[in-house]
């Protein structure tokens, strides 16, 4: 039977737009923006789940909503049955480990003077409340970088050597590094590294299953 591993129910997000901190107090030129209203819908474990609408309409917001960087007014965004709106910073902590963004700036996101093979060891040295895994982190590395075609001898080069795309794959060998039940990809990652990514990953498939993915396309794309 399938599992839903996300519920959203009537989530709301309004963002506050005006001219200025005299606008919020006396309500001039102020006005409300009903990006996400009233939202409702369930993401089945294991599937992609695809969101397409006019430019504007609150993919994104909706988006960074579930993984709370933004906080809604009201609702529900249940993972695993846990709402995410309530969750302390420990609970947080451990939501992101399962559950990664792939930004599309990936040359924003990468500290320009750590080595790739630094960036992708990034979140295994930070795991948390798994057991030690039998191979050295550089292992890790190396499988990570060959899960999405790239050669090891990455690891030892800075961000800049590298092209957008291959940018983006670096991208999505430090998000899948600690094997994420969800993922929200950024623009730009097609289908066919996707899959990719889900036949060659490095994780424990009979473990942990292959993660559900959160797409987000405009009219227009
Ligand atoms: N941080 C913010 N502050 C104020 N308004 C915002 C903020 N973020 C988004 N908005 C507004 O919320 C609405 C929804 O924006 P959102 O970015 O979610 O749209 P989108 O569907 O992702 O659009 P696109 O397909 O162009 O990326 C827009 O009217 C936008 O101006
Ligand atoms: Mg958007």
């Amino acid at each position: 039977m399938e599992v839903d591993l996300i519920q959203i129910k009537n989530l709301k997000t309004y963002f506050f737009q005006g001219k200025g901190l005299l606008s919020k107090w006396f309500g001039q030129g102020f006005k409300i923006v009903h990006a996400v209203d009233g939202v409702s819908l369930a993401i089945k474990k294991g599937r992609t789940f695809g969101l397409v609408g006019e430019s504007g309409c609150g993919k994104s917001t909706l988006g960074n909503t579930i993984f709370r960087l933004v906080e809604p007014l009201e609702g529900e965004v249940l993972f695993q049955g846990q709402d995410v709106v309530k969750m302390n910073q420990k609970e947080l902590r451990e939501f992101r480990q399962k559950a990664q963004i792939i930004f599309q700036d990936q040359f924003g996101c990468m500290n320009p003077r750590m080595t790739v093979g630094q960036i992708i060891a990034e979140p295994l040295m930070m795991r948390q409340g798994e057991p030690e895994p039998q191979k050295s982190i550089e292992q890790e590395v190396a499988e990570l970088l060959n899960a999405v075609n790239l050669d090891p001898d990455a690891a030892v080069k800075f961000p800049n050597e590298f092209s957008g795309g291959q940018a983006r794959r670096i991208g999505v060998a430090r998000a899948i590094a600690l094997n994420p039940m969800f993922i929200k990809p950024g623009g730009g990652l097609i289908g066919h590294d996707k899959h990719r990514i889900q036949g060659n990953g490095p994780g424990h498939p009979d473990a942990a299953g292959l993660p559900t993915w959160f797409r987000l396309c405009d009219t227009h794309k």
